[in-house]
């Protein structure tokens, strides 16, 4: 609906669900906005995952927003960011205090599933400091990789793909352990 690849890819089904969330357990095991690349990478790594998926998959990042509180760091302290979105998020989304709350979008066309999130990692506008982490002008095989989704879309597409179904059979709940939801939104 958002403008994915048309080829799509094939989401296995029957995943079990936990029938509860821990806001602590995930705030220990996922990657935090003010991550460098190292800490990113071996957290992907400690799930099983490797450099290409990392990259192809903060591409899901061409679609939504970020609260100020997650960029404020970046905007105020980082060096490599185009100094135009620095000042503009400044005065217009993320004062240095308070407007914790107030939204920036991830790319300039961030209700459209593209690769216009590589393509602003290369003029250093990424949103996040992890974000711009992928690409740091230094022909890293990170910045290789982001360079390759910039003007391969297809290669993008099929990779994040890839790396989707990778991330959805990450240690899957079995047998009696969770269930498949009636109604995806809540348990059963
Ligand atoms: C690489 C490490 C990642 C970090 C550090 C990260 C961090 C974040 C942060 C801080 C936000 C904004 C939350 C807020 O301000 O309230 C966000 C939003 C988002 N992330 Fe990630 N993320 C990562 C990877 C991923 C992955 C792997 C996916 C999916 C494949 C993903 C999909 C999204 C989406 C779709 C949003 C926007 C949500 C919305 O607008 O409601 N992210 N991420």
């Amino acid at each position: 609906q958002l403008g994915g690849p048309h080829f799509g890819y094939h989401v296995l089904l029957g995943r079990r669900d936990a029938r509860s969330a821990s806001n602590e357990a995930a705030n220990t095991s996922l990657p935090s906005p003010s991550s460098s690349f190292s800490e990113l990478l071996s957290n992907f790594k400690s799930h099983g995952l490797g450099l290409k998926d990392l990259v192809a998959l903060s591409g899901a990042h061409t679609i939504g927003f970020a609260q100020c509180s997650s960029f404020r760091d970046r905007i105020y302290n980082d060096t490599n960011i185009d100094p135009k979105l620095a000042s503009y998020l400044k005065l217009q989304k993320c004062p240095q205090s308070g407007g914790d709350s107030n939204l920036a979008p991830f790319d300039s066309t961030n209700k459209i599933f593209d690769n216009v999130y590589y393509k602003q990692l290369l003029d250093n506008k990424g949103l996040l400091h992890s974000d711009q982490e992928l690409f740091k002008g230094n022909n890293s095989e990170s910045d290789r990789l982001v360079k390759l989704f910039t003007r391969n879309p297809v290669a993008f597409a099929k990779r994040f793909g890839h790396s989707m179904i990778k991330m959805g059979n990450m240690k899957p709940l079995t047998g009696n352990e969770g269930e498949i939801r009636i109604n995806c939104r809540k348990v059963n």
